[in-house]
């Protein structure tokens, strides 16, 4: 998949671990403000210090009855990297044709999807892949009744996925919470080699930032939200 080459001469000087550890400090606000998935990633290498930092602060998160049944599979590996994209390119390529025509209708679908193609067509070239795995057990499973153990499964590793995001946002790295590429799960497992009580949730595909930050665009919040019952949704503006 190399549709879309990768520009190799690229003169940018990214910041030093020292100087990205030290943007950390950034306002809370700031980073959840301008927090977005960025897919258009430079290909330079990250620094294991460095990534290694972002990894520990997104494992200060919350999980389901403090069972902290993580690991972090991180792919740096071209070989492991190209499985990954292979497997990613059977659904991209069973779906680019119908999102190309949604496209060429609607110029917002395109800037919406450009940085998407890219991604796609060059995800071997993406420096890191972190893929957070949780393990199922009896309370924590990610299908099955009662609901709110698969609810607990998965909410046990969104929140350290949002602060892994919020973290590579103020050192300016670009990322992006990605479930596509891993679709088919146990192909996915294979290829890590994931034990069978051991499950991928998502991918976050992470390099210095090409595309840009936020502010970005959510709905209004009288619009989402309702106090008491729903339905009842006093913020929302002209009701
Ligand atoms: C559960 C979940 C799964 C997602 N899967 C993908 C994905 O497979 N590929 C992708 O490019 N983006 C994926 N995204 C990213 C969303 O498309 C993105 O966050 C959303 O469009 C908002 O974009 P913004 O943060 O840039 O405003 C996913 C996000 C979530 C929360």
């Amino acid at each position: 998949m190399t549709e879309t080459p990768v520009d190799r001469s690229d003169p940018v000087r990214h910041p030093t671990t020292e100087e990205a550890l030290a943007a950390l400090d950034m306002p809370l606000v700031d980073a959840m403000q301008t927090q977005r998935a960025v897919r258009r990633l430079h290909t330079d290498p990250v620094d294991d210090a460095l990534l290694l930092r972002l990894l520990e602060l997104s494992l200060k998160a919350p999980t389901s009855s403090n069972t902290q049944d993580w690991s972090y599979v991180v792919v740096k590996d071209r070989q492991q990297k190209a499985r990954i994209a292979r497997l990613y390119g059977v659904l991209y390529r069973a779906f680019k044709p119908f999102a190309e025509r949604a496209a060429l209708a609607d110029p917002a679908v395109e800037r919406q999807l450009a940085p998407q193609r890219w991604q796609a067509e060059n995800f071997e070239e993406i420096p890191v892949l972190v893929i957070p795995c949780y393990r199922r057990t009896l309370k924590h499973a990610p299908v099955g009744f009662p609901q709110i153990s698969v609810s607990s499964y998965y909410g046990s590793v969104y929140p350290a996925v949002q602060n892994l995001l919020l973290a590579c946002r103020a050192v300016g790295l670009g990322a992006s919470l990605q479930t596509l590429p891993i679709w088919l799960v146990p192909v996915a497992k294979r290829i890590l080699g994931l034990p069978w009580n051991l499950n991928p949730v998502c991918i976050i595909p992470i390099g210095w930032a090409k595309g840009n930050y936020g502010p970005t665009k959510r709905r209004p919040i009288g619009e989402v939200v309702h106090v008491d019952r729903f339905g009842n949704r006093p913020f929302a503006g002209g009701e």
